[in-house]
C-alpha cells in the first residue's frame, strides 16, 4: 500500500469537496476557524509518520482529549470508574442531559459530555485544576513526544463564558453525588483539556499507544493490552455519539472527534490516524474527516471488520 499517494489522492478529493460542513459556534472562539482547511496525518506500526494538507496547523482538540483523560482516569481508579460512568453508546447528542435523570446521574459512556465531567472529577483527585491540567499537558506531551503542545487560554475562556449545558450537567451529577468536587473546579479543568491544541502530526503520534496494544513506541508501556482495547472499543460503540453506528458502517475504525473537527481514529497493530477539516455535519462530526476516513478505509481495507 502506498500511503503517500493514498494521502495525495485524499488531500485532492477534499479540495474538490463543496459540502464541507458548518464550523462549530456554540464556542464563540471556535466560530473563527477557516472551514477551508483539512489535514491528515497518519502514524504507522513500523514507525513512519505520513502527512498531507494542512497537517501542520494547530486546532482544539476538544473532545478528543476524552481519550486521554480516560486513560488517565482508568489510570487511576481502575475499573471503579465504571461505578460511575457506564460503556453504552447513549444514542443522544453529546451534550444532552435527557438520560441523567432516569439513570440517576450516571451517564452512558466517558465521550458524551456527562461522562467525560465526571472523568474529569476523577482527575482532580483532590487538587486544585491546575494541577490536573498540568498532568493531562505532560501526558499528551509524553504520548505525542512533542513538548511544545499548549493549551489554547482564549478557548478555554470562551467555554468557560458560554458553557451553560455543561454548567447544567456538572450541578446536576452533582445533586446525584456522581460529581465530587466543586463544580467550578470539575469544569475549569475539563475546559481546559479541551482547549488542547495540537496539529494532526501530534494527534496522530499521541495515539500510537493505542495501536500498539498500550505500549508507548519509544519503550514502556502507557496502559495494558486489554485496556488499550476497550478503549478501542469504546471508541468504536461511543467516539461519534448518536453518529456512532453510521460511522461504524460508513469507516468501520475505532475514532473520536471533537467539535475543532479533528477525528483521530485507531487501526489496531497498523495505524494511528489524525484528520482534521473545521467544518461538522449535523452530528457535530467533522464532514470531510469522516469522508477522508471513509476513502482512506476503503483504499486500504483497513476496517475491523
Ligand atoms: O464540552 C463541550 O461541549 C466541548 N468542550 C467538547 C464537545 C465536543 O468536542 C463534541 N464533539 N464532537
Amino acid at each position: 500500500m502506498d500511503l503517500t499517494a493514498l494521502i495525495d489522492d485524499i488531500v485532492a478529493a477534499m479540495a474538490r469537496e463543496t459540502e464541507r460542513g458548518t464550523v462549530a459556534s456554540y464556542i464563540p472562539e471556535l466560530a473563527k476557524v477557516d472551514a477551508g482547511q483539512f489535514g491528515v496525518a497518519i502514524a504507522t506500526a513500523d514507525g513512519r509518520l505520513l502527512t498531507g494538507g494542512d497537517a501542520d496547523t494547530g486546532f482544539s482538540i476538544q473532545s478528543i482529549s476524552k481519550v486521554f483523560a480516560l486513560t488517565l482516569a482508568l489510570g487511576k481508579v481502575g475499573d471503579q470508574l465504571w461505578d460511575r460512568v457506564g460503556r453504552e453508546p447513549s444514542g443522544n447528542a453529546f451534550n444532552s442531559i435527557v438520560q441523567l435523570e432516569q439513570e440517576h446521574g450516571i451517564p452512558r459512556n466517558p465521550f458524551i459530555n456527562a461522562g467525560a465531567i465526571v472523568v474529569a472529577d476523577v482527575n482532580l483527585g483532590g487538587h486544585q485544576p491546575r494541577v490536573a491540567i498540568g498532568e493531562m499537558l505532560r501526558f499528551v506531551r509524553y504520548l505525542a513526544g512533542d513538548d511544545a503542545i499548549r493549551i489554547n487560554e482564549e478557548v478555554a475562556a470562551s467555554e468557560t463564558a458560554t458553557g451553560y449545558r455543561n454548567m447544567a450537567l456538572a450541578n446536576y451529577m452533582r445533586a446525584f453525588n456522581n460529581v465530587r468536587h466543586p463544580v467550578d473546579l470539575v469544569l475549569g479543568s475539563y475546559f481546559h483539556q479541551c482547549a488542547i491544541e495540537m496539529n494532526c502530526r501530534q494527534l496522530a503520534l499521541a495515539g500510537r499507544y493505542l495501536m500498539l496494544d498500550g505500549r508507548h513506541p519509544e519503550g514502556g508501556r502507557v496502559v495494558s493490552p486489554s485496556r488499550a482495547r476497550r478503549i478501542n472499543a469504546l471508541m468504536l460503540t461511543c467516539g461519534h455519539y448518536d453518529a456512532s453506528g453510521d460511522f461504524a458502517f460508513r469507516v468501520g475504525i475505532p475514532g473520536k472527534s471533537g467539535v475543532g473537527g479533528g477525528i483521530l481514529a485507531i487501526v489496531p497493530g497498523r495505524a494511528a490516524i489524525a484528520v482534521w477539516s473545521p467544518g461538522l455535519n449535523t452530528s457535530g462530526n467533522s464532514a470531510l474527516g469522516t469522508k477522508a476516513l471513509e476513502m482512506l478505509a476503503r483504499r486500504t481495507g483497513w476496517s475491523v471488520f
